[in-house]
């Protein structure tokens, strides 16, 4: 399968229906993303796939055909929502995030408080309450504005 994956053309062998998070995970190398409950239930799985946040559990691999996907990798760390979430400490076990981050990487420039919530409310947290989650990604929506 031939796809773009974290800003790199790649042609990946794998089963049609592996699930793309495994695909990821174990022909890619890429860990960072995190099976939760493996049933497009948690959000732990969370890809950009086109611009778009999916759980990639529920992906087929066929489907990242000609697609663009992004990991939690493909931010190299020097994200300002990676930076954010340290500074508010908002993960503590860090199952949640990679696919929160990605989730809230896609959320409108100026986003409030009910959007930013509204925007996560597929990723689930079970360590933090979500006040700190919320915080770190206003902090980091305040420096994109
Ligand atoms: S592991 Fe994919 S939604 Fe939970
Ligand atoms: S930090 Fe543990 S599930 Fe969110």
């Amino acid at each position: 399968m031939r796809f773009t994956l974290n800003g790199s053309a790649v042609d990946v062998a794998a089963h049609p229906m592996k699930r793309l998070l495994d695909v990821l995970r174990q022909e890619c190398g890429l860990t960072g993303t995190k099976e939760g409950c493996g049933e497009g239930e948690c959000g732990a799985c969370t890809v950009l796939i086109d611009g778009a946040p999916v759980c990639s559990c529920l992906v087929p691999f066929a489907q990242a055909d000609g697609a663009t996907v992004v990991t939690i990798e493909g931010l190299g760390g020097t994200h300002p929502l990676q930076q954010c979430f340290m500074d508010e400490v908002g993960a503590q076990c860090g199952i949640c995030t990679p696919g929160m981050i990605l989730a809230a990487a896609v959320l409108p420039a100026g986003a409030s408080l009910e959007e930013i919530r509204i925007g996560l409310a597929g990723n689930l947290c079970r360590c933090t309450g979500y006040s700190a989650i919320y915080r770190a990604v206003q902090a980091a929506q305040s420096r994109r504005t």
